[in-house]
């Protein structure tokens, strides 16, 4: 029996006893699926993924009849001949084979849903910011020339100061607000721990790798004595959870004005684990370019009130469609905005 049969069986036992069946949809047994698909030669992938989606359509109906079935266990027997009455709440919700949840969207879920249960919460982001948060409370003072690394869409209207308003080009334009939020867990004894996945902008040269708008996920970590070891294991805890196996990382050096000191973090490629030197998505070198981060800079702390001789903390910035690219083997970016219906169904 094929590894997809034999946990549609497993699945299927479990909805039947379950009292709430929907959680079986984020089961470990799926998510092994799905990172088998990164296993697979290049041209099998596309049919294994139809088949898991094929799977999760069965099980999600399953399952709402499940459902159905536990919240009438109190009420009377219904006549399902009996005329529909139009007064009656719609009860069910309806599915087609047309139309399903975008890619992005439902891995920013699941990404959100791991940390989460590693206890961080989830913020959003917005589409338009001042300069003071995507810059200033970044310790990016006026003129720095780190500010011409994030090549942002501005628009003609201005802030209060007079200062145009920007597309956020990176989710760490919402580091202070989190900061602030949260900034009282700290005097309870609790940590700061939120992460930010959203929407971002930049001025691009398009191409297989760069986009306009993508997708970053933030994170934000503020407590007493935390360093650079707890930033690099929650990272690889993340990520192999993310991909189902064990992946080593690289830590190299960097600059970002907002961290210090600032790394650029790099994976083991999932696809040939560094034992393919013709590997297309490393270019053979064995890793890839996955995020920034490193500790939080003490002007940024004390930007939201923080003292940073008392607190230290770790943020990162991860490229979320580059996340994805990887686990299902995309090759082109622009394909995740293209509205290409042939690449959206395949998910
Ligand atoms: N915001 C940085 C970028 O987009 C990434 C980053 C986030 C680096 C948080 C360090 C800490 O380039």
């Amino acid at each position: 029996m094929g590894r997809i049969s034999e946990v549609r069986e497993i699945l299927l036992a479990r909805i039947a006893e379950s009292d709430a069946p929907r959680g079986v949809l984020r089961a470990n047994e799926l998510r092994e699926l799905y990172a088998e698909i990164t296993a697979l030669p290049a041209g099998e992938r596309g049919a294994f993924g139809r088949e898991i989606n094929t799977l999760k359509q069965e099980l999600e109906s399953v399952i709402t009849t499940r459902e159905a079935e536990l919240e009438s266990v109190d009420l009377l027997p219904i006549d399902v001949t009996a005329p529909m009455d139009s007064n009656a709440a719609i009860p069910e919700l309806l599915t087609s084979d047309h139309g399903s949840i975008h890619p992005l969207m439902r891995e920013i879920e699941y990404i959100s849903d791991i940390f989460n249960r590693m206890g961080y919460v989830t913020e959003g982001s917005r589409e338009i910011d001042d300069q003071f948060h995507m810059f200033e409370s970044l310790n990016f003072p006026k003129g720095h020339p780190a500010r011409d690394d994030y090549d942002t869409f501005m628009t003609e209207e201005t802030d209060a100061d007079g200062e145009r308003l920007i597309a956020p080009a990176h989710t760490s334009t919402m580091q202070n607000r989190v900061l602030r939020k949260y900034r009282e867990n700290l005097t309870r004894g609790e940590a700061i721990a939120a992460i930010v996945p959203d929407r971002v902008f930049r001025n691009e040269d398009l191409d297989a790798r760069h986009e306009h708008t993508f997708y970053q996920v933030e994170g934000v970590y503020v407590a007493k004595g935390v360093n650079v070891g707890n930033l690099i294991a929650t990272l690889q805890e993340f990520l192999q959870e993310y991909y189902g196996k064990k992946l080593d990382v690289r830590v190299n050096p960097f600059y970002f004005p907002f961290t210090e000191p600032s790394f650029e973090f790099a994976l083991s490629c999932p696809f040939c684990e560094g034992k393919d030197a013709t590997c297309k998505v490393c270019s053979g070198e064995g890793w890839i370019e996955l995020l920034g981060c490193g500790l939080i800079h003490p002007n940024v702390l004390r930007a939201a009130d923080i003292d940073p001789e008392e607190y230290t903390g770790f943020a990162f910035g991860c490229g979320i469609d580059r996340l994805v690219m990887m686990k299902y083997g995309i090759e082109d970016v622009r394909h995740f905005e293209s509205g290409k219906l042939d690449f959206l169904e395949q998910f």
